[in-house]
């Protein structure tokens, strides 16, 4: 799938998100090495706490569908910024694919891609835990 393609994905997501509190919606599109993609979106909750991020929701979608090998995410937020990943979403992608990139939308449909290990430089992984 073009980079192209795999962000339209993720852009018509951020219809699907559940966003009542923050009205932020933003939308995800993670491919997989054999090139299954698999989309998600924002759902929050009045707990705030209990939010899930685009990102997230897609990663526990490939994960539960057997999915683990990922090549790259594509990420739409509706602001002047890209929308770069949250710290914990940074975390959930790294345990699975530190290799993978990471493009990440603004709301003028400017794309900025990035190797996930520039957002989390010595990130922490399994191999820490011998
Ligand atoms: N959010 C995401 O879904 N992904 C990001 O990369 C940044 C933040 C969500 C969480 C919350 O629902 C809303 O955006 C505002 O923080």
């Amino acid at each position: 799938m073009t980079e192209e393609k795999l962000m339209e994905l993720a852009v018509s997501m951020m219809e699907r998100a559940y966003v009542p509190y923050s009205h932020f919606p933003v939308g995800a599109a993670l491919e997989c090495s054999d090139g299954t993609v698999f989309t998600g979106c924002n759902v929050e909750n009045a707990a705030y706490g209990a939010c899930i991020c685009a990102e997230r929701t897609a990663v526990v979608k490939a994960v539960s569908e057997g999915h683990r090998d990922f090549v790259r995410i594509a990420v739409a937020g509706g602001s002047d910024d890209f929308c770069y990943p949250c710290g914990t979403c940074r975390q959930v992608l790294y345990e699975f694919a530190p290799d993978m990139d990471v493009i990440c939308r603004n709301k003028a449909g400017k794309t900025h891609k990035l190797p996930l290990r520039e957002l989390l430089p010595h990130g922490f992984g399994g191999s820490h835990l011998g």
